[in-house]
């Protein structure tokens, strides 16, 4: 009986399903920005353009520099760029010894910035990940090129050390870096998005009391027998979650 109350809402969210219009709600995060766009929509197009004033010109000025200068911190620091190597099997040593160095350092820079936005999801965050992981592709871009122009098969199969050859076969593996720059711009956004979608769902009840996924709707699916619970922590999530993260999945 002590799980009634959740019937009705379990019912509500059934027939919203996927319309972003269930009981659930994210956060303070309003993600269908309806409200935006509306606001947009009803304001008279004769009382948005004289509002273009100088300010607003000066703001959209500085906007444009900001946004040029994040895309050219997207550049691999100098000192992690790749050298030159002779194209032996000396040089193949010396190649993947920097290598690993060299990625110590790079990771270590994008991990710390995808840890720092994970436990603290600001937008400032989310702006130093995505330029972490650029910057991560940019290196995985720039040695992956330096492997291929510098140790082709024919050369490796050379070698008597195989482990080389393994190694700088994953070294040419490129993966996201071998989408253009902008395209990787916006890979990077979208997954910062859909960590911070998956972070900041909630089940809300019409009490006002919400349930993250830690603990509460983890707790919930591993202990509660309750259909009627299970269900609505099931349809919650699956509208908190699901139905904004789709989008993101679909242009991936
Ligand atoms: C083969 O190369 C790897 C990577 O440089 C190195 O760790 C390993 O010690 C080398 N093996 C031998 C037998 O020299
Ligand atoms: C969260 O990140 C912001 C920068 O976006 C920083 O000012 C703030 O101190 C951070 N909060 C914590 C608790 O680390």
């Amino acid at each position: 009986m002590a799980d009634l109350p959740y019937r009705d809402f379990a019912m509500v969210d059934l027939r919203n399903r996927g319309k972003g219009e269930g009981k659930t709600q994210i956060g303070n995060n309003n993600w269908t920005g309806a409200s935006s766009s509306e606001c947009v929509k009803t304001a008279p197009l004769g009382t948005f353009i004289p509002a273009l004033s100088s300010q607003l010109w000066s703001i959209m000025f500085w906007a444009v520099v900001l946004l040029s200068l994040i895309s050219t911190s997207a550049a691999l620091k100098p000192e992690w760029m790749p050298g030159d190597y002779p194209m032996t099997e000396a040089g193949a040593e010396r190649f993947v010894s920097d290598y690993n160095s060299t990625a110590e350092e790079v990771f270590y820079f994008s991990t710390e910035a995808s840890w720092n936005y994970n436990t603290n999801l600001t937008d400032h965050n989310s702006q130093l990940q995505v330029a972490a992981s650029l910057e991560e592709q940019a290196f995985t871009e720039a040695w992956g090129q330096k492997a291929k122009a510098t140790f082709s098969d024919a050369l490796m199969d050379t070698f008597t050390n195989p482990d080389l050859k393994k190694i700088i076969s994953k070294i040419n593996v490129l993966g996201a870096a071998n989408l253009p720059t902008t395209e990787r711009e916006q890979y990077n956004t979208i997954l910062s998005q859909m960590d911070s979608i998956y972070s900041k769902a909630q089940v809300c009840l019409p009490s006002e009391e919400c349930w993250s996924l830690e603990p509460e709707l983890t707790d919930i699916m591993a202990t509660s027998r309750s259909y009627k619970k299970l269900l609505y922590a099931w349809e919650g999530w699956h509208n908190a979650s699901g139905v904004p993260l789709r989008p993101s999945t679909l242009s991936l």
